[in-house]
């Protein structure tokens, strides 16, 4: 049923977006000692490889975090700084690999185990047969215990169970592929009945920005749902204006339809006071980074909070 798989698409720019501010998110929340439960609704096999086919087919890390990395390698032998936030992702994407070069990616579950405390606890949904066997295979092999759990179920009806946590802190992500046209209305109905359950937990969703009515309404109706729960947001959008070649093309028409996508946000409510200012340090310089020559922006909006 589902033929999105992760891995053609790990390390692109919408990752670096999703991850740079999951980061940031993970290390406020990780300041204050009470056990912090984390869900990934929609978690991925976890972990890439960057250099194998899959990654290598439409190459999108080579416009991501590979960029991104060269950039900070050029920017530190220059002694010039670089942002905090980006530097601290960086910093934990090259705790995988060693050496210069970057050959593994790690998705959110594999970012969120790097910052789990033992008091944490870490839950993460998948339903692709094959994605969830290869994650439950590698969270068996980090020897974590209880502490992290694989649920092959819908992350979207499975957050509900689990909330409110019994520690009362939160940190959801929710990051769905959008390869169905019922994940949008499915974001919204989890968000509103996860705010009902549990309102101060921080939620996350990523979305993608691409011409298509539900996908341009969703930042809309978030918005409106926090504003009618009274619930601080945040929104931040990445845009590096990548145009679509003639070899992405045919990758776009075989159905890899991130391949062509050329910005993405990410929504939070109840976000960390400290975020807004770290990705308005952060993105500018990500942007230039990882910008085309056309039509490449940033932005960041919150209200409350
Ligand atoms: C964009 S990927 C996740 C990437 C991951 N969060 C990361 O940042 O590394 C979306 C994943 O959700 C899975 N998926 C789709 N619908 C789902 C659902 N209702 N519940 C749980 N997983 C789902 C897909 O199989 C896919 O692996």
């Amino acid at each position: 049923m589902f033929s999105y798989r992760h891995a053609f698409h790990a390390g692109n720019h919408a990752d670096v977006l999703k991850h740079l501010t999951w980061v940031a998110v993970l290390r406020y929340l990780g300041q204050k000692d009470t056990a912090l439960h984390i869900v990934d609704t929609h978690a991925g096999a976890g972990i890439y490889r960057l250099d194998q086919e899959q990654a290598r087919t439409s190459a999108e890390s080579d416009n991501g975090i590979l960029r991104l990395h060269a950039a900070a390698q050029n920017t530190t032998s220059q002694g010039s700084v670089i942002p905090e936030a980006v530097a601290d992702y960086l910093a934990l994407v090259e705790g995988f690999n060693t050496g210069q070069a970057l050959r593994v990616y790690p998705g959110s579950p594999w970012i969120s185990q790097t910052l789990l405390r033992p008091q944490d606890r870490l839950k993460l949904f998948e339903v692709h047969p094959t994605d969830a066997r290869v994650l439950e295979r590698q969270v068996e092999e980090l020897g974590k215990g209880r502490q992290i759990e694989v649920l092959r179920r819908n992350g979207f009806e499975g957050l509900k169970a689990l909330l409110p946590p019994p520690s009362r802190r939160a940190a959801v992500l929710i990051d769905p592929s959008y390869e169905l046209k019922t994940d949008y209305p499915a974001v919204l109905e989890c968000l509103e009945d996860a705010l009902r359950r549990f309102p101060t937990g921080t939620y996350a969703v990523w979305y993608p920005v691409i011409g298509r009515a539900e996908a341009h309404a969703l930042p809309r109706k978030l918005k409106t749902l926090s504003t009618r729960l009274q619930r601080p947001w945040l929104q931040t959008e990445l845009n590096v204006g990548l145009q679509p070649t003639e070899g992405t093309a045919a990758l776009i028409a075989q159905g890899k339809h991130q391949v062509g996508l050329r910005a993405s946000g990410m929504f939070l409510i109840n976000p960390p006071y400290t975020l807004a200012a770290q990705l308005r340090e952060a993105l500018p310089w990500v942007l230039e980074a990882l910008r085309e020559p056309r039509g490449a922006e940033w932005s960041v909006t919150q209200e409350g909070g």
